[in-house]
C-alpha cells in the first residue's frame, strides 16, 4: 500500500452523495462538510469528513488554507482534434446564413475535414495539446475526445490513433495528462456514395476500431443533413455487436427519432436535444440513457436551450458538456459549460455539480468517480475560493486554483 496524504483545511467539501448516475430529484441533493479533510492512498480517497474527525495517520499532510474542494469535472462530449478554423462560417452566421445551410452546401463540418486531412497525426496532436489543456485548467481530469472528422476510413482511424497517443504526448512535455475517453463518430456521409460507405463503416471501421481498442463508444450525427434514424440504428448496431457502448447526436435541429433510438438501444448518452418536446423527453423519463446537454452550442448557434427543468422534472438524468469544436461550441472550458448550465437551463448549483461531474461520467460508462467518496478515484479541484458556488457561478475568470488527478 503507498503513503497516505491528507488534504486538510478545507473550508468547504461539496460532492454528490454516492457514485453513479443521478437522475430526477436525486440531482438536487449534494453533501456539503465544512473544515473538512480528504485522505487519499494509492490514487483513491479513502477517508472524506471534518478536519476534526481524521483520527488516522497520514504521511504527508496538505494544507489547503481554507479553500473549497469539489470533485474534479468529467466532459463527457468534446470534438477536440481538427485542423484549420471555422472563422468564415462564423462571420457568414452573423450575417444570418444558417449552420444548416452552410452545411448543405459541402461547408461546415466538410471544411473541417478538409483542412484536418491535410494534417499530420504530428500537427493534429499539437494542435489538440493546448486545448486539453485549458479543458484541465478549467477542471476537467476526464475528457472525451470523438473522432468524427475523417470521412474515410483511414482519415477516421488516423484520428483514432492520434487521440491514443495523446497520453504520451502530453507526458513528454511535462504536461499531466486526465483521463482522454476516445469516441468513433460517425460525423456526415460522404457527399457521393453513402451506402458503400456505411457499408464499409459496419463491415470494417468499427470491426478494426474495436478489436485494437481504439474506442470505447460509437457515435452517431442524426440529422437531416447527416445520417437517418434507419442508418444510425445499422450502425449502432454493429457497434453493440462489438461490445463498444453507444451514443447519439440528437435533436440538434430536428426531432427526427433519434432520442428515442438511442433509449430504446440503451445508449449510454443521447446529446444536444434542443429540438426535443414532451415525446422525447417521456422516452428519456425512465430510460438509462444519459441526455447530455451542450450550452455551448445554444449560444454559439442560438438554439433554444434543450429542455434541462422538463427532464429533470420527469426523471431524467442529464450531464453537461463543453462540445469542445470548431463549428458549433469553441467553448474551450468544462467549467463554463457548468457555468452556462445554470443560467441557459436553470439549474440549480447543485444540479450543474452532479450534471458535470457523476452524470457526466456515467455518460461516458465511468462509475469510479465524480464524487468525493471513499473508493472513488482522487479527482478533485481546489477553487481559489471558500465557497464552492463560485464554480458555477464564474463567468471567465480562473476559480480553480489546482486539478488534482488521482490525488497528484
Ligand atoms: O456537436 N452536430 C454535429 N457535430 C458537432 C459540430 C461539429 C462542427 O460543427 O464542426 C456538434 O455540434
Ligand atoms: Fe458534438
Amino acid at each position: 500500500m503507498g503513503t497516505i496524504r491528507l488534504f486538510t483545511n478545507i473550508a468547504q467539501l461539496v460532492t454528490p452523495v454516492r457514485l453513479g448516475v443521478h437522475r430526477g430529484a436525486e440531482m438536487t441533493q449534494v453533501q456539503r462538510l465544512a473544515d473538512a479533510a480528504l485522505a487519499v492512498q494509492d490514487g483513491t480517497i479513502i477517508w472524506v469528513g471534518r478536519r476534526t474527525d481524521w483520527h488516522g495517520s497520514a504521511d504527508e499532510v496538505v494544507d489547503l488554507a481554507g479553500r473549497a474542494v469539489v470533485p474534479a469535472l468529467v466532459d463527457p462530449h468534446t470534438h477536440a482534434i481538427w485542423a484549420g478554423d471555422r472563422l468564415d462560417d462564423f462571420e457568414a452566421r452573423l450575417q444570418g446564413v444558417p449552420y444548416e445551410q452552410i452545411l448543405a452546401r459541402g461547408g461546415g463540418i466538410y471544411h473541417t475535414i478538409r483542412h484536418t486531412a491535410q494534417a499530420s497525426v504530428e500537427e493534429l496532436i499539437a494542435l489538440t495539446i493546448p486545448r486539453i489543456q485549458q479543458l484541465c485548467a478549467s477542471g476537467a481530469a476526464t475528457i472525451e475526445i470523438k473522432s468524427g472528422y475523417g470521412l474515410t476510413l483511414e482519415a477516421e482511424m488516423r484520428l483514432l490513433e492520434a487521440i491514443a497517443l495523446l497520453p504520451t504526448a502530453l507526458a513528454q512535455r511535462g504536461i499531466s495528462s486526465p483521463e482522454i475517453v476516445p469516441t468513433l463518430l460517425i460525423h456526415v456521409p460522404p457527399r457521393e456514395g453513402r451506402a458503400t460507405y456505411l457499408q464499409a463503416v459496419c463491415s470494417e471501421l468499427i470491426p478494426e476500431v474495436a478489436r485494437r481498442g481504439l474506442a470505447r463508444a460509437v457515435d452517431v450525427f442524426i440529422e437531416r443533413e447527416a445520417f437517418t434514424v434507419q442508418e444510425a440504428e445499422q450502425v449502432l448496431q454493429v457497434a453493440q455487436a462489438h461490445g463498444l457502448g453507444i451514443k447519439a447526436h440528437a435533436d440538434q435541429f430536428h426531432a427526427l427519432g433519434g432520442v428515442e433510438l438511442a433509449v430504446r438501444l440503451g445508449a449510454l448518452s443521447v446529446d444536444h436535444l434542443e429540438a426535443s418536446g414532451e415525446a422525447q423527453i417521456r422516452a428519456l423519463s425512465g430510460s438509462s440513457t444519459i441526455a447530455t446537454l451542450l450550452p455551448g452550442v445554444s449560444l454559439h448557434l442560438g438554439l433554444p436551450a434543450a429542455p434541462a427543468r422538463a427532464l429533470i422534472e420527469a426523471g431524467a438524468a442529464i450531464a453537461l458538456g463543453s462540445d469542445l469544436n470548431p463549428g458549433s461550441s469553441p467553448l474551450f472550458s468544462t467549467q463554463l459549460a457548468m457555468a452556462l448550465g445554470t443560467r441557459l437551463y436553470r439549474l440549480t448549483p447543485a444540479e450543474a455539480l452532479i450534471a458535470s461531474t457523476v452524470n457526466a461520467a456515467a455518460a461516458v460508462g465511468l462509475h469510479d468517480r465524480g464524487a468525493l467518496v471513499p473508493g472513488a478515484r482522487a479527482d478533485f479541484l481546489v477553487l481559489s475560493s471558500r465557497d464552492w458556488r463560485d464554480l458555477p457561478y464564474t463567468l471567465g475568470g480562473q476559480i480553480i486554483e489546482r486539478l488534482y488527478i488521482g490525488g497528484v
